[in-house]
């Protein structure tokens, strides 16, 4: 699947992803440096963090439980935040956009 990354600079990265891979992984393998990712994907370091474009929140669905909590811990937290390694990217995600959050 493809996707769209804008790192803070503001900068838009293209990305072709792997088929599989959560968007965090998608994200660090493209060589966009700005997502920490401290944890390696087990949702509880939340440096892994992204705002999710409006349009494609639905298709994404909303963090829950253990992500809901981490979330709620960054400064930068808005309707569109999610932990990028809690979302596997699927083929129905082709075209995805989302920025990656302020640090904390
Ligand atoms: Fe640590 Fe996502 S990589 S919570």
């Amino acid at each position: 699947p493809k996707m769209i990354v804008v790192e803070r600079s503001g900068k838009e990265v293209s990305i072709d992803a792997r088929d599989g891979v959560t968007v965090m992984e998608a994200i660090r393998d493209s060589g966009v440096d700005e997502l920490l990712a401290l944890c390696g994907g087990c949702c509880s370091c939340a440096t892994c963090h992204i705002i999710v474009d409006t349009d494609w929140l639905a298709h994404v669905g909303q963090a829950s439980g253990d992500e809901d909590d981490l979330l709620d811990s960054s400064d930068h937290r808005t309707a569109g935040s999610r932990l990028s390694c809690q979302i596997p990217l699927t083929a129905s995600l082709d075209g995805l956009r989302v920025t990656i959050a302020p640090e904390d």
